[in-house]
């Protein structure tokens, strides 16, 4: 199926979940005030694929950050959206293959992977759902 529906309403802040989009795992991930101040604080012209946050979310919404969950580097799932999951050193995402570490806005950090974790395209349509694809 070409799009998914996800429902945001029962994901707690610090919380991330993973689903499935056209058969690739997706991370949605609903960040705290301290994670979104975290990636905020970085300078984005230190980042390898620089992106602020903003253009990572949706304007007023920048607390969903939704990717797929596919290392950029050989495409192993990361760890870090299931409960207890190893977030890794910048507290994002932390892909066991190869030890590609993602931040608070899924930016690559550390590691081999050589881009940020994809932003599929999507829509909110509605406080508490998006449309995927
Ligand atoms: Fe993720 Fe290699 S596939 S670090």
């Amino acid at each position: 199926q070409a799009t998914t529906d996800v429902d945001l309403s029962k994901i707690a802040p610090g919380q991330a979940i993973k689903t499935i989009f056209r058969k690739q795992p997706l991370f949605v991930r609903n960040l705290t005030p301290a994670e979104i101040a975290e990636a905020d604080a970085v300078p984005v012209s230190s980042l390898r694929d620089p992106q602020t946050l903003e253009q990572r979310t949706k304007p007023g919404k920048k607390n969903w950050l939704i990717t797929l969950g596919v290392c950029t580097h050989l495409g192993c799932v990361p760890l870090g959206a299931g409960e207890g999951e190893n977030r890794g050193p910048f507290g994002g995402y932390f892909c066991p293959c190869h030890g590609s570490a993602y931040d608070t806005a899924a930016r690559i950090r550390q590691g081999p992977a050589p881009l940020n974790l994809h932003v599929p395209d999507y829509t909110f349509t509605s406080d508490t759902t998006v449309k995927v694809g």
